[in-house]
């Protein structure tokens, strides 16, 4: 029999049993990890890319496997047949090289590689050449990676969400994969290959849904402290859902009733949390706003990335639709939302929202020493119970309660939904300098444009003239409309 020398497995076999007996559950949970059914497994695929992928891994995996078995079972064989029996084995006749079997051990992996690499550089550039053009309808998408949530924008359909991505079924989707700001990297395993998101440099990939259902995506390029907590989920849905959806995300919800916690919510949220989250991206117009909105919240951040009051955050439209929180690490529901918005970094360590937002801060600018937000427990409640209610209303898409009948629109009104995030009706400065007296001041800003006109361009163009001592961090605001403009303007005149 075969036998080994003790001094090879210096553990004593007990401790050796204990090993192994610990080690097989961390074996058994680590393989678990590849059945098909688990959420992120590539090989229970949803979609022909990564249907493809998981061929052409089988196809290498079966080579190596037979490649393992040829070349261990050809050392072992070696190692027991001619092993030394005894102490009065003689060394064996001694070679130096063979031709013919250096040339076969050269040309024969050779030859295998040759096989893997066929296949699998023609996968690569199939799926890099762009759709097939007998697809049908291709869907764009743009994918943004920020630290540490996802992006997604309709650029089409001029619709904008966050960390949830819808698809119809069926229908090739071509997506341009970016970063606002470190490496992250889009990746559905179940769907698609992973493709790197990269600041200032575009790439491209595309993928077919090939069911309905909910599917994980997940970052898969270390980017930060919350890295493994940058999740997403794509909702494959069928074509007349998907329609729905676009639809959905084109309608505003339904105001809140007066006196309700929906309404109470609706202004916390307009005071607290609307310098970086938009809820509103329903309206004709409001697609381009967003673009220009979320880059000044990274250009605020960047300028300060210690002390900066804005910052890059997840468009909330019709939000209450959601399925998951914290880009995808929690059901949303009343609960979570309240404990999120108590503490974010209980849920995702590391989120920017508890760091930078106002409302974590005392009034003198410093972190609140319990890391909680300056609102009471119901008013948490309430802004929790008004995201939640955010769902596609019986209205045409007018994304504010403001009646659309020009005369009565209510300027006060129109400031607490769009403005009160940024700024003051008083003389404090939040991110943008406090309105009491606008009126007064605007008169003699700028020669040869009275205070309505100064006013309104500063809200149509707000790089036009600016204030000393403030960078300019506001995007154009023109698609309020001009209604909401002119009553607007009719509003801040009133502040004194
Ligand atoms: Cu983003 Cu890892």
């Amino acid at each position: 029999m075969f036998r080994v020398s003790k001094s090879f497995f210096p553990l004593p076999s007990a401790r050796m049993g204990t090993a192994a007996l610990l080690l097989a559950p961390v074996a058994i949970a680590l393989l678990a990890a590849c059945t098909p059914d688990n959420a992120q497994s590539t090989f229970g695929t949803a979609g022909p890319i990564a249907e493809d992928q998981a061929n052409l891994f089988k196809f290498i995996f079966w080579i190596a496997a037979v490649v393992f078995v040829l070349v261990e079972g050809a050392v072992i064989y070696a190692a027991i047949r001619y092993r030394r029996r005894s102490d009065s084995d003689k060394l064996p006749y001694q070679t130096h090289g063979n031709t013919k079997l250096e040339i076969t051990w050269t040309i024969v992996p050779a030859i295998i590689l040759i096989g893997v690499a066929i296949p699998t550089l023609a996968q690569i550039w199939g799926q890099q050449s762009g759709v097939p053009d007998d697809l049908g309808e291709v869907l764009n998408v743009e994918a943004i990676g920020h630290q540490w949530w996802f992006e997604f924008r309709y650029p089409d359909h001029e619709v904008i969400t966050a960390n949830e991505l819808h698809i119809p079924v069926g229908r090739p989707i071509s997506f341009k994969i970016v970063s606002q700001d470190v490496v992250h990297s889009f990746w559905v395993p179940k769907i698609a290959g992973k493709v790197d998101m990269v600041p200032l440099n575009d790439n491209f990939m595309w993928m077919i849904g090939s069911e309905v259902g909910t599917f994980y995506g997940q970052c898969a390029e270390f980017c930060g402290i919350a890295h493994a907590h940058m999740r997403f989920r794509v909702i494959v849905q069928t074509e007349e859902d998907f329609q729905a959806w676009l639809d959905g995300m084109h309608t505003a919800p339904d105001a809140p009733a007066p006196g309700s916690p929906e309404a109470a919510g609706q202004q916390l949220f307009a005071a607290n949390c609307s310098t970086c989250h938009t809820n509103n991206s329903t309206s004709p117009g409001s697609y381009a706003q967003e673009i220009n909105t979320q880059q000044a919240r990274w250009n605020g951040w960047i300028s300060d990335t210690e002390n900066s009051l804005i910052v890059s955050a997840p468009n909330l439209t019709n939000f209450g639709d959601h399925i998951t929180l914290g880009a995808g690490l929690k059901d949303l529901n009343q609960d979570s939302l309240v404990a999120w918005i108590t503490d974010p970094s209980s849920i995702k360590i590391g989120t920017r929202m508890q760091k930078h937002a106002a409302i974590y801060r005392t009034p003198d600018g410093e972190l609140r020493p319990d890391g909680k937000p300056g609102l009471s427990e119901s008013e948490i409640s309430d802004i929790a119970t008004y995201l939640l209610s955010l769902k596609p209303g019986s209205g045409s898409g007018d994304d504010t309660a403001d009646s659309p009948d020009s005369g009565s629109v209510d300027g006060a009104a129109v400031f607490a939904t769009n403005c009160t995030g940024c700024h003051s009706t008083g003389d404090d400065t939040k991110i943008g300098p406090g309105l009491a007296g606008v009126g007064e001041r605007a008169a003699s800003r700028v020669q040869g444009l009275s205070a309505d006109e100064y006013i309104e361009q500063s809200i149509r163009e707000p790089g036009a003239s600016i204030v000393p001592g403030f960078n300019n961090l506001m995007p154009p605001w023109g698609h309020l409309g001009d209604d909401k403009i002119d009553a607007l303007v009719t509003y801040l005149k009133t502040l004194k």
